[in-house]
This record gives C-alpha cells, structure tokens and sequence, in this order.
C-alpha cells in the first residue's frame, strides 16, 4: 500500500521570532523566511512547522494567540503567509502551522467581552469557578508557568482557568461553540492552502477541571474525531499532537488510521528521563543512554504497524541536543552528526528543528535579566522566593531553559550572526563565530551535509521508512544500535554515543559479508566487518541486504 506523504517526509521546524530578520526590528518574519526556503531546499526537507505566527500580544511568544485569522504584525502580513504558501509550495515545501486552541490570549475579543460581564455570549468560551465557601481559589491546580491556576477576574468576582500564564485562559471545549469555532478556522487556513497543524498541548482540550483530570480527559478522543470529520477528512493533511501525557497504548487512540484522528503524536519519553520526578526539568539529571535505548526501543516495536512515530531531539521548549545528548565541546561536530544518525535510522516522521542542521548548542547567559522566556522567568522569581539559591537555579536554567533554543539562528559570523541589522529580541549565542550556516555550506563535510545526506537517504531507501526496529547491545552504557529489517534488505544503525574509543563485537546473526555502508559520520567506512572499532562518536548506516 502507497504510505501517506508525511510517512517519507522529513519536517524542518521554523520559530519565526529566531529565524531571520528582514525589517531590521530585531525579530524574525515571513519575509525572513521566505528568502531562505531556498536554504531549506538545499536541506532537502519537505515540510516547515512554523510556530506560531497569528496576531499575539507575545506573552508566550505567540502560544497565546488573539485573532487566530491575522498575522502578528511583527511577523508580517496575511499577504506575506499567502506568499510564504507559494514559495514554498514552488518548491515541493509543504507549511503546517500550529494550532493553539487549549487557550487563547486574554487579549482575543471571545475574552475581552467574556470577562466583562456573566451575560456576555462568550462568557461560556472559557472555564469560570465561584471562590470556595471559605474565600479560597476553586481548587488547588497550578499553572505550567508557575502559580494557581485560577486568576481572580473582579468584574465577575469569579475566577477564570488558565494552565498556562494569567493571558492564557483556557477554551471551554464543553462549549459546543468553541470547537464549532475552532473547526471553522482551521478550514480556513486549510483551504488558504496549508498541508496540516501542529497541535499545542492537544492532549488537555478534554479535561475535567473539577475532578483535576487535565491531560488525556474524558471528553478528548470525541472532541479529535469531530476535528476530523469537520476539518481533516478528505483533506491529506499532516496533524501532529503534542502529547506530553501519551503512552504506546494511548498513543494508539490518538493515531491509529482507522479510528480518524491525528497522523501521529510528539511523545516526550526520552526528553523526561533527564528530569527530576519531584523537581521535573529545573533539577536536570544526567541521560542514561541504556534508559534512552528502552524508550525508544518500546516506541518503535510497539507503534510499528499500530500507528506513526515523530523522531525528534529538540524544538523550541527544550535544550539543544547536542548540549543535552551529545558533547558541545570536543566532539561537537561528531556527536551532533551522531545524534542526527541514530535518530533519522528509526521507524518514524524525523523533525529538525532550527539550527540542529548546524549543531547550534544551548546558551549560557550570566544574567536572568538576559532571559526573555516567560517560564524562565518565572520559575526563576518564584523558586528564589521559596529560598533555592541563585546560582543552583542559573544552573537549571544553563541546562533547561527554553531560550537555549530560542537564540536567534546563526547566518554567518557578520555581527548578531546576520539574523538582524538592530539589537535581536534575544541575545545571540555568542559562538555564532565559528557555528554558522555560510561556514556549513562551504564544508562538504559538515554536519548541515551530512543531515543533507540523511534526508535524501529516506527518500531513497524504503527499509529506512517501513523496517522493523530490532535493538542490539541493549545494556551497552555507549552504544545505540539497532536493526531495521524487511523482507528484501536489513539495515544495521549504529553510533558510539560517547567519547571513547571501542571495539564492538557484533553477533553472529548479523552477517557482514556482502554489507554496504550508506551513510557514516567520523571515521570514514564503506564496509564492515564483525568486530567494529569505533572512535568516539563514530556513526553509520549500513546496508547488510
Ligand atoms: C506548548 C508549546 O510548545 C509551548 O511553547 C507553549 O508555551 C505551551 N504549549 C503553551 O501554549
């Protein structure tokens, strides 16, 4: 059976606040980034996830949107989206845009009117609760961003929900006018010609707010099919939930084909296993590659044939990955090379998010004050309230921090790394010098080259779309290799995920004779043999057919 396009396709993940800057206000638009689809051509991907662009008073960076039909003005123009449409589309580009409808600014009219007054008739768009008996907030749920969940509104002398920032307030999905008003919209954008949505935190639209159930709520599946049945059917769009809450079996209910919901989900397994299970991501631990190795591997065996996997490291809420995963120092360029390898060899849709085709590292700024990132910015003031120390919490921050991903893009080694011409919105890293993407392109062996490579690999090389994921050494503390097996051809990934040097037996059941390197970083092979020596972060494909 013909797969789905997105099944072949490899998404490049666009924040367009950090990518580059046409008009000289220190902040990335669509103009920017329609003078470098030729760029992401030449990557060789097929899809942008542009985050989010809709008219925004940026308290999260356009995650809370105020007219969900206009363009930011800092962004651009609606003419500039249908232009941005275009020009990709020319070249075989698809755009999916993300879709944040859990909440919506405090700023969009459906609040505005709805705040004022318990008779407006978009008063039930959002989530209101009466203060308990004895004075106190409805109940004690917490923001994501730190603090209640609750925000006292006097004109109502009630509290409105928000799981996300006070300019967060939650949608009322309950509201049988709310996902009417979401399906008509995201019609809009679909027949203005974008291939799909990322959605935000899709797994909360189906709470319970009384009963504290917020992901996976009882009213969340029915609300994703009647997504599909007004929006998605007929359509062959590309929908990936963001999903922080999912398992394999849950995965299944969202992604399954046959029950008409979404294409696949973002698990978020793999990043958590580095964060605390009190303090979560401000009190990061070491990865555990033999942990790393059982996620991934219960995610490819058990979605394989159920539903679809996204393969990715990082994206606008996370650390980059080689800070994170692989070295940002000695082995910068192997470990990121190494890290792409072993990732785009797994069974799934790849993402790359801006500045990984380049091996962009997290930040390390002195000061809070150089931080723009609202939950940074808040953790940072709530937690030095309940005594941490500030140099444990900038520590947290070095490692975890949204920013780390948000620094502008690196252009060239031209001052602010050639994003803009004025102060950036946010600090550029200051190793932009020597990290870059004109410095990237001129070295045939770079890591943009060899992600180049990756790519075309998985347009060319069907057991990298359909085989079956077999792990090897699965106890090994440095190895990730596996099997990716059809009928006709059997592939053997593997990558050294570690500084040293080392040999590695291979079993006997994996023959080398007639093998055939496709793709390998590090040490140069067209070959191999049983007993493999690796240099540290030495990585390859190889065909043993
Ligand atoms: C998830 C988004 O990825 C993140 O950036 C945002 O802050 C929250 N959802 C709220 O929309």
């Amino acid at each position: 059976m013909a797969h789905p396009w997105w099944k072949t396709s490899v998404v490049y993940q666009i924040y367009p606040r950090s990518f580059i800057d046409s008009n000289g206000d220190g902040m990335g638009d669509l103009n920017g980034i329609i003078s470098k689809l030729d760029y992401l051509a030449l990557l060789g991907i097929d899809v942008i996830w542009l985050s989010p662009v809709f008219k925004s008073p940026m308290d999260d960076n356009g995650y809370d949107i105020s007219d969900y039909d206009d363009i930011a003005p800092e962004f651009g123009t609606l003419a500039d989206m249908d232009r941005l449409i275009a020009e990709a589309r020319v070249r075989d580009i698809k755009i999916i845009m993300d879709l944040v409808v859990n909440h919506s600014s405090d700023e969009h009219p459906w609040f505005e009117s709805a705040r004022q007054s318990k008779d407006s008739p978009y008063r039930d768009y959002y989530i209101w609760r009466e203060a308990q008996s004895d004075g106190s907030l409805p109940n004690d749920i917490r923001s994501y961003f730190g603090g209640p969940a609750w925000t006292f509104n006097p004109a109502t002398n009630d509290y409105y929900f928000h799981q996300f920032s006070t300019k967060q307030p939650d949608l009322n999905w309950d509201n049988p006018a709310v996902p009417d008003a979401v399906h008509a919209m995201m019609n809009r954008w679909l027949d203005r010609g974008i291939a799909g949505f990322r959605m935000d935190v899709i797994d909360l639209i189906g709470k319970d707010v009384d009963n504290k159930v917020l992901a996976n709520g009882p009213t969340l599946h029915s609300h994703l099919k009647a997504i599909h049945q007004a929006t998605l059917k007929g359509r062959d769009a590309l929908t990936v939930g963001e999903t922080w809450s999912v398992t394999p079996e849950t995965a299944r209910l969202y992604s399954a084909p046959e029950r008409e919901e979404l294409s696949m989900v973002f698990q978020f397994e793999h990043i958590t296993l580095t964060f605390d299970p009190v303090h979560g991501k401000w009190k990061p631990r070491e990865f555990d590659l033999v942990a790393l190795k059982q996620v991934f591997a219960k995610w490819q065996t058990e979605l394989d044939g159920n539903a679809w996997n996204s393969l990715f490291w990082n994206n606008h809420d996370l650390p980059r990955a080689v800070s994170k995963y692989g070295n940002d120092s000695t082995y910068r360029d192997a470990s990121a090379k190494a890290l792409a390898t072993v990732l785009h060899g797994m069974q799934g849709t790849p993402y790359v998010y801006q500045g990984e085709e380049l091996g962009m590292t997290n930040v390390a700024f002195e000061s809070i004050d150089d931080y723009q990132d609202i939950e940074t910015r808040n953790l940072y003031t709530e937690r030095l309230e309940q005594g941490d120390s500030p140099t444990a919490l900038m520590a947290a921050i070095h490692k975890n921090s949204r920013d780390n991903a948000r620094t502008p893009m690196h252009w060239n080694a031209s001052d602010n790394a050639g994003f803009t011409t004025a102060k950036p919105w946010l600090k550029v890293n200051p190793n932009y010098t020597t990290i870059n993407v004109e410095q990237s392109l001129e070295d045939q062996n770079s890591i943009f080259h060899h992600y180049q490579r990756l790519i075309q690999l998985r347009k060319t090389n069907a057991t990298l779309v359909d085989g079956q994921f077999e792990l090897l050494f699965a106890d090994h503390p440095q190895v990730f290799a596996y099997l990716r097996k059809t009928d006709s051809e059997t592939l053997l990934v593997v990558g050294n995920l570690s500084t040293e040097r080392l040999t590695l037996q291979l079993p006997g059941n994996v023959p080398t004779e007639s093998s055939r390197v496709l793709i390998c970083s590090g040490t140069p092979l067209t070959e191999i043999s049983q007993q493999l020596q690796l240099a540290p972060y030495d990585a390859f494909i190889a065909s043993l057919r």
